[in-house]
């Protein structure tokens, strides 16, 4: 059966494309690589949602909008206590308290966009800290919202190294096509249906394994690897089980991932700047064994580092536990979302395919005779 709609064109979208022979990603008219690591969150955020980058009188009151948007109602604060003493999942958590982000606002598309960017670091962070034994920090409106989530999560002002790293890592992550968690936000949104419901499903989305990830599992192989020497041998004993390895491959790209170098670049900064060195470098030659390994042993495929393997390394540098690698993809994400979003309400019809019948006909109905 031909359910995954692969290689088919859905929509039309000026927010980004992704070209997977070239290795190209195109945000908003600029390249990933040239992007992320240099601009600010908001700009990335204001260039997606107003289709341009913002004057600096602009960029300023958008800055103070989405900081005033930060504290969650008084609702999200139960919910997290309450899924807090049940140890919940961080993605569920986030998808339970995204959906009532719109508790006792008029409903608005762009207010619910830039409400629900401002919260996601707020309902992690508060979440992580609570489901930890710690008391959340209050919210900071004076902090840029990376280094705002990065307080949020670690109750201490960051670093400008850390602060940045992170930044290129939400603006890296902010959009990638037709993906399967925006499809569905574009869907749920289709239908005139509000902005805060389709981020909720988006949410739901992005929880699968299939789609959030593979940066806890990248980051457990160059741990099992621990040393550049055992490289070969766990790498090949791998591939011999017939095991894929987390971190590489990738349905559109059939080149390396830009992704995977804009992060990479970020990492090797973000460690030279008082990291853990030796991690940095054992993942640099995990990933070129394991290059070598995936050619000779798959010269038919086109293999290469995907995203996931350099942003596990980029976030467990900064202090991420594996845990929150998923809710802070969708910390970046929510932004495409939005976007996402907004487009599908200013230029789309509803999303309605069709599918193909393949269950029997011509039965009768005859249980009530019977009876
Ligand atoms: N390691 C080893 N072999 C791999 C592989 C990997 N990471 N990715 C693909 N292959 C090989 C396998 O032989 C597979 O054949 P099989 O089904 O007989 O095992 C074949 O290539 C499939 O190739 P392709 O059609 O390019 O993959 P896909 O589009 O079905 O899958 C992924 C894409 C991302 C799901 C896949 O590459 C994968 O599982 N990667 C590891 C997980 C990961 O890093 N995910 C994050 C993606 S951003």
């Amino acid at each position: 059966m031909t359910g995954d709609l692969e290689g088919v064109v859905a929509t039309s979208t000026r927010l980004s494309h992704v070209d997977g022979e070239a290795g190209r990603l195109t945000i908003a008219g600029y390249a990933v690589e040239d992007l992320a690591p240099h601009a600010r969150f908001e700009e990335v955020a204001y260039l997606l949602l107003y289709g341009r980058l913002p004057e600096p009188s602009e960029l300023v009151r958008f800055t103070q909008d989405l900081a005033a948007r930060r504290a969650l109602p008084p609702a999200g604060g139960e919910v997290l206590r309450a899924a807090a003493a049940a140890q919940a999942l961080p993605m569920d958590v986030l998808r339970m308290v995204a959906a009532l982000l719109s508790l006792g606002r008029p409903e608005n598309p762009v207010d619910d966009a830039l409400t629900a960017i401002a919260s996601f670091p707020t309902i992690v962070g508060a979440y992580w800290r609570m489901r930890s034994g710690a008391a959340p920090v209050p919210v900071r409106p004076d902090l840029p919202h990376a280094a705002h989530y990065l307080h949020q999560v670690f109750g201490a002002e960051p670093s400008g190294e850390r602060a940045r790293a992170l930044e290129t890592y939400l603006n890296t992550v902010c959009d990638h096509g037709l993906n399967a968690s925006t499809f569905a936000a574009r869907v749920i949104v289709s239908t005139r249906s509000d902005v805060i419901s389709a981020i909720t499903g988006a949410v739901g989305a992005l929880k699968g394994p299939l789609h959030g990830g593979a940066p806890a599992p990248a980051l457990d192989m160059v741990f099992e690897i621990g040393t550049p020497e055992r490289a070969e041998t766990v790498i090949g004993a791998k591939l011999d089980r017939g095991e894929r390895l987390m971190g590489f491959g990738h349905r559109i790209y059939r080149v390396r991932d830009p992704r995977a170098d804009v992060l990479s670049q970020a990492a090797q900064r973000f460690y030279a700047s008082g990291g853990d060195q030796r991690l940095y470098h054992l993942a640099q030659q995990v990933e070129a064994t394991a290059l070598r390994l995936l050619r000779e042993r798959k010269p038919e495929r086109r293999l290469d580092t995907n995203v996931e393997f350099y942003t596990a390394l980029l976030l467990h540098g900064l202090g991420f536990p594996a845990a929150l690698f998923t809710p802070t993809f969708a910390v970046g994400r929510v932004v495409g979302w939005s976007a996402h979003c907004l487009e599908q309400l200013r230029d789309g019809r509803l999303i309605r395919p069709q599918s193909a019948y393949v269950g029997p006909t011509g039965l009768h109905y005859d249980r009530g005779a019977n009876g």
